[in-house]
């Protein structure tokens, strides 16, 4: 019998206000929840698995590259610190793909707590930073369409 785990969801502690980001961000957790089955013995095959990982790869991708036009478009002074955090979180998807290929469990095991982590730490850090800046500023924010 498989332990319950507890699901990798976005909360109310993340909420911006703003529908559009804070509906991406619950992607964001619900792509990681989605790669769960690959790390059960029982659950998730090779081709699920592969489908999971490409989607939070494009979707990250897609929601990164939105929040960076965002910076540009509105002088955001932290821009590169926070594109960092990006290009981190975008490597350690990369890695997660490669290492699947050779223990799918292992990977997956490795990856979900990192990630969880992350998501969670840049969320209520490093966008929640810039979503300050643009409310202070009254720029950006109601003008972004991200992933129309
Ligand atoms: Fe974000
Ligand atoms: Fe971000």
């Amino acid at each position: 019998m498989s332990e319950q785990l507890e699901p990798i969801e976005w909360s109310e502690s993340y909420s911006f206000g703003l529908p559009d980001i804070d509906s991406e961000h619950k992607s964001l957790f619900a792509a990681i929840e989605r790669l769960r089955p690959a790390n059960t013995e029982d659950l998730g095959g090779d081709i699920e698995v592969n489908i999971a990982i490409d989607f939070l790869f494009n979707y990250i991708k897609e929601h990164f590259d939105a929040e960076e036009a965002l910076f540009i478009q509105t002088d955001y002074p932290l821009v590169e610190k926070h594109k960092r955090a990006h290009e981190y979180y975008k490597k350690a998807v990369a890695t997660l793909k490669e290492k699947v290929l050779v223990n799918r469990k292992e990977a997956v095991d490795d990856f979900i707590p990192i990630a969880v982590k992350w998501l969670s730490h840049h969320i209520l850090e490093e966008d929640r930073g810039y979503v300050s800046y643009c409310k202070e500023k009254g720029v950006g924010l109601k003008s972004r369409s991200a992933l129309d």
